[in-house]
């Protein structure tokens, strides 16, 4: 893998949100990513060139959130496209999309924009490569385009002064610009708001990336400790809780970063409004319910090492998955790029 540039120092201004940078590009024959790995403590564009690049920057979570992990696959398949040879061109595309598809089994958007760009591949036989690149670049603007959207419809339900908690990254990182929770958080920034975010174990994006966001925006904010949210919610500290999601199901159930169930869970206990923000591109219409979202199971060691130091106990088992269904009935409202809806009419939005 390629670095191109590291040109920020910690606290410098880097603008992500609708200006200077993509969280995923093509440009010079390759996937250009921001490695969010490296995050918030130097800034690195990565340019990847072969398939298995784009999938172990995926699996390694140098990229991540949903319509990112999208995006990045789209475009990895377009790649694939371009480097197929000519007399097993079929092959290598189905092997590709194979190995992209296996990365990381939770975010629909990763599917929806593969099977995209593996159609446009189909249907243009006389240059497949150059439709696939045209698709990959649909997705991607599409999804800027929705997550703006959610932007403006979310912001409508953000009042002055509102005090929001927010889980993981859903920000411009893990989408292609703007972000899904993030982004009605960025267009109520002139409304006197507050973000409590949660730090997110065991990746922490919430601590690192979200909280990086907020600041490159100047939105107050604070960190708090993954099992502080319970605390701040009833003592009356928290109006609104607003989080992205990686699969929503038919009947309303939404899969999001681990956590984030337990928090719409005390969210109601205190009555406090839970919102999921997600593009429409993140709705798994053959999927009934949360019951079948495939939950993504990861390394022990994310658990048992910060860095490079271990932090637990060097012999006892470790379960780490990576993601939780949040049930319909403790989720107020879905913000998507058409409208908000509550869970129960999701399954009408089907084409
Ligand atoms: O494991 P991650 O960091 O890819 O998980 C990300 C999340 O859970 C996000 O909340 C989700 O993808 C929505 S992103 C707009």
């Amino acid at each position: 893998v390629f670095v191109v540039k590291s040109e920020l120092k910690l606290g410098a201004k880097m603008q992500i949100a609708g200006l200077k940078y993509r969280t995923v590009w093509w440009q010079d024959d390759a996937i250009n990513i921001i490695d969010q790995t490296s995050l918030p403590f130097s800034f690195e564009i990565l340019q990847l060139t072969t398939i298995e690049q784009v999938a172990q920057a995926i699996v390694q979570m140098q990229v991540r959130g949903a319509p990112a992990i999208g995006a990045t696959g789209g475009f990895g398949l377009a790649l694939a496209a371009r480097l197929a040879p000519a007399k097993n061109f079929t092959k290598f595309i189905k092997k590709s999309k194979k190995t992209l598809l296996a990365t990381r089994p939770t975010a629909f958007d990763l599917i929806y924009a593969l099977d995209i760009v593996e159609q446009a591949i189909l249907h243009s036989p006389a240059d497949p490569a150059a439709a696939a690149l045209q698709s990959a670049q649909a997705f991607a603007d599409s999804n800027v385009q929705a997550c703006r959207q959610i932007g403006k419809l979310g912001a409508e339900i953000i009042q002055p002064n509102f005090r929001i908690l927010t889980h993981c990254n859903a920000g411009a990182l893990a989408t292609v610009d703007f972000g899904t929770a993030l982004a009605p958080i960025r267009f109520s920034k002139h409304k006197n708001i507050f973000v409590y975010v949660d730090e997110t174990r065991p990746r922490l994006q919430g601590s690192r990336l979200t909280a990086y966001e907020l600041e490159q925006e100047g939105i107050p904010h604070a960190i708090i400790a993954d099992n502080a949210a319970g605390y701040f919610m009833q003592t009356g500290q928290i109006d609104m809780v607003i989080t992205g999601a990686d699969r929503v199901a038919l009947n309303g159930d939404a899969a999001n970063k681990i956590g984030t169930y337990e928090k719409a869970v005390v969210a109601k206990e205190n009555n406090i409004p839970f919102y999921i923000a997600a593009p429409l591109s993140t709705i798994d219409f053959n999927c009934a319910s949360g019951k079948k979202i495939p939950i993504e199971q990861r390394a022990e060691e994310e658990v048992s090492y910060i860095e490079d130091k271990l932090i637990a106990n060097p012999n006892s088992p470790i379960q780490n998955p990576a993601f939780d269904v949040t049930l319909a009935r403790y989720i107020t409202g879905i913000i998507t790029e058409k409208g908000i809806f509550t869970p129960e009419q999701i399954e009408r939005l089907q084409k």
